[in-house]
Formats: structure tokens, C-alpha cells, sequence
């Protein structure tokens, strides 16, 4: 560190006596762009300024492109050099100097520290392009403008307008596509974009491509998806043909049918027809349809009809049928409860008792009940008789009502009281009378040829009290 003192020493003194060699000299200028940029596009104006902070009086400037002075249009005076329409070849390395005349003559000051610009072609409109290109858009379609121009070696941005006014990206805009997904009437305006070139401490806009028109018309109005049989409840087996409707005055080319969203094909499908054959549980889903129709050389679709769903039933089964007294024996004017029981709940059972008289009693229930009971008086069988009983029930299954199979029959036996004590006094009158022929027989063998009676006895018939219905 020391040892250097003397060499900084020394470097001061050289660079002092310097100074005030150069005091007697012209200080040297700046070369400057009246612009802020360097680049500039072919055809336009470049304008070079020579700038001196001095207090003197200046007498002329001179301007040299790669050490070769200029020719300049300017008065010598003026301490400008412009360029007017600006070619590639004009590109270089400028300087400039100034001087000025005093006693001992002209005097001219150092050249300045030399700029240089580059000329760049102006950047090609660009072009936009319509993907997919269509006379009419419907609504939901995607649409893709791309902003085409010949390749370009800087960073680039693009700008779309729509209606000339901006649209706004909220992804990279160094992308030259724009995506319009889902389009709606409202995206029918007319498109143009442009792209801008960076990196030139400028912003070189392209210029506004050609536009490009997009016309986006509203989907035709829903149709209606029709069952035949109109309810939604089908039986494993059965038929439904599905119709789809559009609304009256529409001309239509196409229909199609959807199953959770999945085209289904059959004969007549295209005329609006779709027949499905013994349905199973995989016929249960939802469906739609739509349908096509023709619109400035496009086919338009319609909106999804509302959907409809198809639900698939086993068939009913019996229901259960129970009897209280179970011995199933009863007095004519007894009470016989009967009790129907569905092996399923549904929405609404209405439960029917029948019997082979043709008597029919009808029970509603409320929801969710499974179990239906009516008590018979059974004043009106007044002899000995059977009587069958069954049931059934109507089941409503989503707005369809559905009659099951009748169930196992029960049988009532009718016993009238009368007729029993009847026969049971018959029995006990034959029984003495056999009684008294054995004792007569016994008689008349211990005792030889003796005279012998019998006995005879009337049973007494008993009359039942009145009878009464009691129930239903
Ligand atoms: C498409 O737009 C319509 C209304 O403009 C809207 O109801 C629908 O949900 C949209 N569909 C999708 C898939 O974004
Ligand atoms: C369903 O249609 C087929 C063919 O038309 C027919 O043979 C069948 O009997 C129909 N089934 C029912 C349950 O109607
Ligand atoms: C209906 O389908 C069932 C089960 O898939 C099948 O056993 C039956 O033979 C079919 N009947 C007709 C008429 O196709
Ligand atoms: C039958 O039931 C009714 C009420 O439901 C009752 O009044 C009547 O006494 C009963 N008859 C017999 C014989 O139990
Ligand atoms: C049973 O009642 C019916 C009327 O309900 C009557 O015509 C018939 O004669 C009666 N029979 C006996 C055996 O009482």
C-alpha cells in the first residue's frame, strides 16, 4: 500500500498537467437520437442531434456515418442531422463534431462517442383466422381466432378486438390464439387483431388485421320427449315407444335420442321414434332428445328436451292374507278379521278384500303402510258353508297404478249353532237308544223269552239371537 503512494503520486500529477493541455482544446460533443429508441422501421424519420453544453458560440456541426461525413440538407449551422424514410443500408456508427472560428481560424472539437440505430421492416399486417369457419355459429360451439403473420424474431404480444374494442386476456398474450368456448349471441361481432413487437425500448404495433364477422344464432327452442304409455313406471317386459316433439312450425331433418347423455340408435330414431322392446332394469335412466333444424346452410340443433325418467319394476307380487279366529271357524253372526299385507311399501296401497259372494271392501291407506285389516260380521251366512276370502291391492308407483296378483284364498267355515245342538242330541239320543238295546239284549238272554222296550228321544232346535254387521 505504501509502496503504490508514490505511483498515485505520480498519476495525479500526469492526469493535472493533462487538464490543462485539454482547457485549450474543444470539448467533444454527445450524439444523440431525438427519439428515445435506436430501432427504427424502414420509411421512417430518423433524427440525430449533436449536443455541446458550452457557452461560446458554435459555429457549425459536421456528421459522420462510419467516420465519412455526411452530406446533410441542414444548414451547417443547425446541429441536426435527419434521415427522412429510413433504409437498412443507412444503418451505422454516427458521430459528430463542431467548430468554431476565432482568431487563430477554425477550430474543430474532439468527434463524439459514435451511436448506432438498426432499421427494421415494418411488421406485416397480420391476418385473422376463423377456426372453425362458418357462415353461422350456434350457441355452445368453440371458436378459435388465430392472428397469422410471417415468422418474426422478437418477442410479440397480440391484442383481439371485438367491435374494435379490446378484448381482454387473462392468459398468456404472447399467444397468437383466442378461444371463445361456448359460444353465446352475444359473441356475434366482428373480430380483428393485431401484434406488437418488444424489445426495442419502442412498441412497433402491426397494424389491424382484416375483420373477421362471427354470427352466432340461438339454439332452436327445446323439443318434448314423450313416453307411450305416457307413465314413467314400466314392468320388466313391457313395451314404451319414446316420441320426440318439436315445437309445431319448425322444419326438422334430424331428431336424435340421448340416454345419460348417450346417443341411442334405432330404425326410426332420426324420425323422432325410438321404441324400446321387453325393458329390464338397464332401461332405467334418464333420457332426452333433441332435434336438427336446417338454417342458413347449417343445421342447427335444438336445446336438450327436459329429461324423463324411465323407472323398470318387477311385477307386484300377492300380498299375504291372514284370518283371526286362524282356525278359521266361526258362528254365523261371528266376527272374522281379515288382515292383507303387501310384501312392499309404496307411494300409496289401496288394499281390496274379496270374496268368492262377489263382496268387495276397498282400503286406502295412507303412505308407507304395508298392512290393511276389515273385520266381517258373518250374520249373512246363515247355514252351514264355506267362504273363500283374497285379497289384493293397487299400488301407485311414481303416477302409474298397478293392480298385484290376488293373493292365496282363506277359507271361513259357517258353523250355525243350531244345527250343531241339533246333532249333538241326535248323537245323544242314538247313543242311548243303542245303549238301551244292548242292556235290552243282555236282558232278554239272562232272562229268557222276556218282553223288551226302547226309548226314543227328540233333539230340541235352538234358535240363534239376532245378528248384527258389525264392521267394514
Ligand atoms: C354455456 O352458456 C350457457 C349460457 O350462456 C350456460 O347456461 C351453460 O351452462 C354454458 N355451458 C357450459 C358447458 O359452460
Ligand atoms: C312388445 O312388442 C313385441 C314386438 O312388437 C311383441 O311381440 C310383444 O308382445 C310386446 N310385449 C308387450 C308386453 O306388449
Ligand atoms: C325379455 O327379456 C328377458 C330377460 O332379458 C328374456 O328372458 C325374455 O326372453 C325377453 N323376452 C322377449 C320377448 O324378448
Ligand atoms: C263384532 O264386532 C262388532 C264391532 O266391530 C261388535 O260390536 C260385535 O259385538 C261383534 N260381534 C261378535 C259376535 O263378537
Ligand atoms: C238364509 O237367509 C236368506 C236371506 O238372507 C234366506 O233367503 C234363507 O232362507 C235363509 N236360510 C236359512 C236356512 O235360514
Amino acid at each position: 500500500m505504501y509502496n503504490m503512494l508514490p505511483v498515485c503520486f505520480h498519476l495525479l500529477l500526469y492526469l493535472l498537467v493533462e487538464i490543462s493541455l485539454y482547457e485549450a482544446l474543444l470539448q467533444s460533443p454527445k450524439i444523440l437520437f431525438s427519439a428515445s429508441y435506436a430501432t427504427y422501421l424502414t420509411g421512417e424519420m430518423v433524427s440525430l442531434e449533436c449536443h455541446v453544453s458550452a457557452d461560446f458560440t458554435i459555429h457549425g456541426y459536421k456528421f459522420f456515418k462510419n467516420n465519412q461525413e455526411v452530406q446533410r440538407t441542414e444548414a451547417p449551422t443547425v446541429n441536426k442531422y435527419k434521415i427522412r424514410m429510413v433504409k437498412t443500408s443507412d444503418a451505422g456508427s454516427y458521430t459528430c463534431l463542431y467548430w468554431i472560428s476565432d482568431s487563430r481560424g477554425r477550430q474543430e472539437s474532439e468527434v463524439s462517442f459514435p451511436v448506432s440505430f438498426s432499421v427494421i421492416d415494418q411488421p406485416s399486417t397480420p391476418s385473422l383466422i376463423v377456426k372453425p369457419l362458418q357462415s353461422l355459429y350456434f350457441e355452445g360451439e368453440t371458436v378459435t381466432l388465430e392472428c397469422k403473420h410471417p415468422n418474426i424474431n422478437s418477442q410479440i404480444t397480440y391484442q383481439f378486438y371485438k367491435d374494435a374494442s379490446k378484448l381482454h386476456r387473462y392468459h398468456d398474450t404472447s399467444m397468437p390464439e383466442y378461444h371463445i368456448s361456448n359460444l353465446s349471441t352475444k359473441d356475434s361481432a366482428t373480430y380483428d387483431c393485431e401484434y406488437v413487437v418488444l424489445g426495442h425500448q419502442r412498441i412497433i404495433p402491426s397494424g389491424k388485421s382484416m375483420q373477421q364477422t362471427i354470427t352466432v344464432t340461438a339454439l332452436s327452442s327445446s323439443p318434448l320427449l314423450k313416453f307411450l304409455p305416457s307413465y314413467s313406471t314400466f314392468i320388466n317386459g313391457e313395451n314404451l315407444t319414446m316420441e320426440c316433439e318439436a315445437p309445431s312450425p319448425v322444419h326438422v331433418t334430424l331428431y336424435r335420442f340421448y340416454k345419460e347423455g348417450e346417443e341411442l340408435k334405432g330404425p326410426l330414431s332420426h324420425k323422432g321414434i325410438y321404441t324400446l322392446q321387453n325393458v329390464t332394469k338397464n332401461n332405467q335412466a334418464e333420457y332426452t332428445c333433441m332435434y336438427w333444424s336446417p338454417k342458413i346452410n347449417r343445421e342447427i340443433p335444438s336445446a336438450q328436451s327436459p329429461a324423463k325418467e324411465i323407472y323398470v319394476i318387477d311385477p307386484l307380487r300377492a300380498p299375504l292374507l291372514l284370518v283371526d279366529p286362524p282356525s278359521g271357524r266361526i258362528w254365523t253372526g261371528g266376527n272374522v278379521t281379515l288382515y292383507c299385507t303387501a310384501p312392499e311399501v309404496y307411494d300409496r296401497t289401496i288394499f281390496h278384500f274379496l270374496s268368492n259372494t262377489n263382496e268387495m271392501i276397498s282400503v286406502p291407506t295412507n303412505k308407507n303402510q304395508k298392512t290393511a285389516e276389515v273385520t266381517v260380521n258373518m250374520k249373512k251366512f246363515n247355514s252351514t258353508s264355506s267362504i273363500k276370502f283374497f285379497c289384493q291391492y293397487t299400488a301407485e308407483i311414481k303416477g302409474r297404478s298397478l293392480l298385484s296378483p290376488k293373493g292365496p284364498q282363506i277359507e271361513i267355515n259357517v258353523v250355525e249353532r243350531g244345527s250343531l245342538l241339533w246333532l249333538i242330541a241326535i248323537g245323544v239320543g242314538a247313543g242311548i237308544a243303542v245303549l238301551l238295546v244292548i242292556i235290552g239284549l243282555i236282558y232278554w238272554i239272562l232272562s229268557g223269552k222276556k218282553d223288551s222296550k226302547t226309548d226314543k228321544e227328540e233333539p230340541k232346535p235352538v234358535n240363534d239371537g239376532g245378528c248384527k254387521v258389525t264392521s267394514l
